[in-house]
């Protein structure tokens, strides 16, 4: 009897409590009593400015919005783990490839590059593969692409390529007439326009697309010893794209196809995943090319630089909350680890400083605390205060050195990499530059149906630029390629035989 009473009482309370817990509360925790109906003064007068509940919700909703990111503000992103397939410390310090079979978490979040965040995403656009392992020695990012080129190699173009991809300021459309008046003066450009108009250019869904580093980066081992490395992650699905007519089917049915793929395939138990391979360079070797091994719009072909697998990344887990994890979460090519570091590559020397800026204007100045983009490790700065920190720092010493031997060290064995320098400043673009052999060779890879595809999306595009000196540099470009690649765009523009011979004329003095 006794009992029965007790688990009577125990179920009372237990109730209560979850009663408790499912109540509406005010951020501060107070239970609200009415959700529906603001306070009013009697039934016929005005609202109460102190119903604090009704405040609190509309001011909090106003305020739901953070800037999207300038670019790539479309994107969806899952949880998984990557495995290191061996032991790879004669040629990285990193700890998270430091042993055969050792399991790093990982964040990968997809993304179109251009449109705004709730823009299709069937456009013909690059798609950006931004993966973020959380290792032991802290987070390390390749934040690449899932086109093995660049359009340009300095980043002191790229505010002006994205202006002129993105929207018309005037018609808030975006405008061939516009892009192309930027690349007619980009021949480096040449190769990954061939890649961007090919069906390469609209990847079916994420899970069958490849990812690419793009930039090569230094790794370091114990020694001192520097390689260049490029990344490729390659679909285990294998890569399917779009054609534009299938595009436009898709988009007409079902305009965010990537993401529902994404959620749909992971809540089914049907993993994707990827395998990670490295190309490898000396130092010594960097100048033996016929092009500039850091310059981000060319590939190292296969033939001359072979791939070699370094592991494998499994995605198994969507995040519960999309703005927490997918709309926060802060990819940057400067989270590097010991062991990685960057390359002179001058794409890549811009966006190290530039994603860490934008994440401090999107975010606030404390965006690393948040818990998607927080170490899995300590974090040991002395980096203090500013919006919303909740570092949990405590002690009196929050500097270094001192006396008390309580400040952390920092440690020689993470020096950075010497790297030897020679010559004197200067504001030059690079010697070798062969514009157009790899976008040549690209081209002559390409089965006849990709070609005629390639042919119709950019003359497509082509037919619309209204300023014939740009159409006519653009095709020009095209020409230098390849020939019949050239000849293709400009019968399918109307462009006449004898103008064809001037272009080419023209074109002999420019690379
Ligand atoms: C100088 C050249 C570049 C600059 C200045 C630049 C700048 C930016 C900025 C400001 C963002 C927004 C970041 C954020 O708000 O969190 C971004 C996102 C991104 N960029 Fe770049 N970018 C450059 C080149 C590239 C290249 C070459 C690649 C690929 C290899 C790339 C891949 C990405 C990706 C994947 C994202 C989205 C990351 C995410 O999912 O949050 N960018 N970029």
């Amino acid at each position: 009897m006794k009992s029965l009473v007790f688990i009577a009482a125990f179920a009372l309370v237990a109730t209560a409590g979850y009663a408790q817990q499912r109540t509406l509360t005010t951020n501060g925790g107070v239970p609200v009593g009415n959700n529906q109906n603001s306070k009013t003064a009697g039934e016929s007068g005005s609202v109460l400015l102190e119903d604090i509940h009704l405040i609190e919700k509309i001011a909090a909703f106003d305020r739901e919005r953070i800037p999207e990111r300038v670019v790539h503000a479309r994107g969806v992103a899952a949880h998984g783990e990557f495995e290191s397939y061996s032991n790879f410390a004669s040629l990285t310090k990193a700890a998270f490839l430091g042993q055969k079979g050792k399991k790093t978490p990982v964040f990968l979040r997809f993304s179109t590059v251009i449109h705004p965040s709730g823009s299709p995403e069937t456009a013909r656009d690059p798609r950006g593969f931004a993966v973020k392992f959380y290792t032991e020695e802290g987070n390390y990012d390749i934040v690449g692409n899932n086109l093995p080129v660049f359009f340009i190699r300095d980043a002191i173009k790229f505010p002006d390529m994205v202006h002129s991809l993105k929207p018309s300021p005037i018609t808030n459309k975006q405008d061939g007439n516009r892009f192309f008046d930027f690349f007619s003066h980009v021949p480096e450009a040449t190769q990954m326009l061939t890649f961007l108009f090919s069906d390469h250019g609209i990847p079916k869904n994420y899970r069958e697309t490849n990812g690419f580093g793009v930039h090569a980066f230094k790794w370091v081992n114990a020694q001192g010893e520097v390689r260049y490395v490029k990344y490729k992650w390659t679909s285990q699905q294998g890569e399917k794209n779009l054609t534009a007519d299938e595009a436009k089917k898709i988009q007409g049915e079902d305009w965010q196809h990537a993401t529902n793929d994404l959620y749909q395939s992971i809540y089914k138990g049907n993993y994707p995943a990827w395998e990670l391979s490295v190309q490898i360079i000396k130092p010594e070797e960097l100048d033996k090319f016929e092009f500039n091994p850091l310059d981000a719009t060319k590939t190292w072909p296969e033939d001359l630089v072979p791939s070699v697998k370094i592991g494998k990344m499994i995605l198994n887990r969507m995040p519960d909350n999309f703005f927490e994890e997918t709309e926060q979460s802060a990819f940057a090519p400067g989270n590097l680890v010991p062991g990685i570091e960057a390359s002179e590559d001058r794409l890549l020397q811009g966006r190290l400083f530039s994603y860490f800026d934008t994440q401090r204007y999107r975010m606030g100045s404390n965006f690393q605390q948040l818990p998607i983009n927080r170490p899995k490790v300590a974090v040991n700065t002395y980096n203090q205060d500013g919006a919303l920190t909740n570092r949990g720092a405590k002690g009196d010493v929050n500097y270094q050195p001192s006396v008390t031997g309580d400040s952390y060290k920092d440690n020689p064995s993470y020096e950075y990499a010497r790297t030897p320098l020679k010559g004197t400043t200067l504001q030059r673009a690079i010697t070798k530059t062969l514009n157009f052999k790899q976008a040549g060779d690209l081209y002559r890879s390409f089965t006849e149906k990709e070609k005629a595809s390639l042919i119709r999306n950019l003359s497509g595009e082509l037919a619309g630029v209204k300023n014939k000196g740009v159409q006519r540099k653009m095709v020009g470009y095209f020409y230098k390629a390849d020939k019949d690649y050239g000849t293709r765009l400009s019968k399918a523009l109307g462009i006449d035989a004898v103008e064809i011979e001037r272009l080419i004329q023209d074109l002999a003095l420019a690379d």
